[in-house]
């Protein structure tokens, strides 16, 4: 968590302040944002509700912002959600349920009552910390106008400095709802018949937590054959020594405890800017579970406004999941959502090959921007795969067709001897942003079948899906460069590489807010 900081009520209009129109990164252009949070699908609407300033570029004042989709890659801004509570502070992350049954006897005549779980935070009377309670609030027209209940907080503090960002879920075996919360390096499990009086359940240690733990989600997925949950968390410090990053475990939940498989916590992005994600909640029976996450790093997130002029803050890719065989025991698969942006709206973007190398000119003209490598599989078994050397290096650097070789800013290459992929993001020179300097080593072994890369990528951010998703990694990047090209060079007769431009319909993007 961030600076403790007093809040303002008073939010200025955000007329035009959030539009993004044609990007597929979600993110207000000019105002502070981090978590998504109160996740939520209604009647075909995917609910995007964002921990927003509406004041300033920098964070503080925490509200809910909120944004609507119906394919989770078009988003439309709808007014502000919560401001801050007169009394208990700032309105940070939390999440949003669907009372469908009127479990809380505050919806007797709606089965659509949305209830927002969030965390209040107000600075200490000696202004050291953030006093952090779980607090209430309803709406009544699927998440348009929200009133708080009127006897929050609904859990009070009990006397912990970390209590915050509480996830609630219907667990139907013990017919009750739960509430994962993070508590310092500990996540508590909470239970409530109506939503509004909670008693404690159990508390599940991290195992190695620096600092305090944030966001946990607990996530089921049914039959396989039996149900398996997997316990998400963010780590604002996370053991890797590049700061922020996200963890999970998969394991059991018995309605009071979860318990975690042998395999033990794994990193569910390889990248730097991957925090806070979070999962939609009430998805279609049968659906794969979907998260998106706050695509920065709090080692630098505070000083990326001074350094990009635009782009504030944005989310990364809503990501399906799905549950595979990793190396040691079960593994968090991703798969974007951008296949349901339909054909007409993308176009192939023609490259220039020469031996040894294939080459995007201009692309940022072409932003957003898809790239697939795969390798050719040509009738070769798995044993002669293997066999074959497969090197490619793709590198987002600037230059134009003049001037071919300017600083990379994102360098990937892949090694299949080494079983490897390394990712390496280069900044500009100046100081400041010397934690966006960094490389990632990613291990791929136990990955079966050909090479594959899809890469997305638009101005400041890249995210890479490798073999299918079993491996992602998210980076944001800054360059001052208009001209970026992207290159892709090793054995790339082995590869079969293609890129298209996605170009969103205009107007159903955006909209006032
Ligand atoms: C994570 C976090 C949460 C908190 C919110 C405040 O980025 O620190 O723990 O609720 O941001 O904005």
């Amino acid at each position: 968590m961030k600076r403790v900081k007093a809040f303002a009520n008073n939010s200025v209009p955000l007329q035009g302040a959030l539009q993004n129109a044609g990007r597929i990164h979600f993110g207000p252009l000019d105002r502070w944002i981090n978590d998504p949070t109160g996740l939520v699908y209604c009647e075909g609407v995917y609910h995007l509700f964002y921990q927003l300033n509406p004041n300033g570029r920098e964070w503080g004042n925490m509200h809910w912002g909120h944004a609507v989709s119906s394919n989770l890659v078009q988003w439309q801004q709808r007014p502000i959600a919560i401001a801050p509570h007169p009394e208990l502070g700032m309105a940070f992350t939390g999440s949003v349920v669907v009372d469908s049954t009127n479990t809380s006897g505050l919806f007797p005549r709606s089965s659509t009552g949305f209830v927002a779980f969030l965390t209040t935070a107000l600075p200490s009377d000696d202004g050291d910390h953030l006093v952090q309670t779980q607090s209430i609030a309803l709406s009544h027209d699927q998440g348009e106008t929200w009133e708080w209940y009127p006897r929050n907080p609904v859990i009070p503090n009990g006397g912990r400095r970390d209590f915050r960002d509480p996830k609630v879920f219907r667990h139907r075996e013990s017919n009750r709802w739960i509430a994962c919360i993070s508590c310092g390096d500990e996540i508590c499990f909470y239970g409530s018949k109506d939503l509004l009086e909670w008693g404690h359940l159990s508390s599940y240690q991290i195992d190695a937590v620096p600092d305090v733990c944030e966001c946990p989600d607990l996530i089921r997925f049914p039959d396989q054959p039996r149900d398996t949950w997997v316990l998400m968390y963010s780590l604002a410090h996370d053991p890797d020594g590049h700061g922020a990053g996200v963890r999970y475990a998969v394991g059991e939940f018995d309605g009071l405890r979860f318990i975690a498989g042998s395999a033990g916590e794994r990193k569910l992005d390889f990248g730097s800017d991957f925090y806070a994600a979070q999962s939609w909640y009430a998805l279609p029976a049968g659906a794969d579970p979907i998260v998106v996450a706050w695509a920065n790093n709090s080692a630098y997130s505070h000083k990326l406004p001074e350094l990009r002029k635009e782009l504030t803050g944005m989310m990364t890719l809503p990501r399906r999941l799905s549950l595979v065989d990793g190396v040691d025991g079960p593994a968090l698969r991703q798969q974007t959502v951008t296949s349901s942006i339909p054909h007409d709206h993308r176009a192939a973007l023609p490259a220039i090959t020469t031996e040894g190398e294939t080459r995007f000119s201009s692309i940022r003209g072409a932003f957003p921007f898809q790239l697939e490598i795969r390798e050719r599989t040509d009738g070769a078994d798995r044993a002669d795969r293997a066999d074959r050397a497969v090197s490619v290096v793709i590198s987002l650097e600037s230059g134009s067709a003049s001037r071919l070789e300017g600083p990379a800013y994102l360098r990937c290459s892949y090694d299949r001897a080494a079983e490897t992929l390394t990712v390496t993001r280069e900044p500009d020179t100046e100081s400041e942003l010397e934690p966006l300097r960094r490389t990632d080593r990613i291990d791929t072994r136990g990955f079966e079948g050909p090479f594959e890369l899809l890469l997305f990528i638009e101005k400041g951010i890249a995210e890479f899906f490798l073999f299918g998703g079993r491996a992602v990694a998210t980076y944001q990047w800054v360059s001052a460069v208009d001209d970026l090209q992207l290159r892709i060079s090793g054995n790339t007769g082995a590869l079969q590489i293609s890129g298209e431009t996605i170009r969103l319909p205009r107007e159903e993007k955006g909209g006032d807010v």
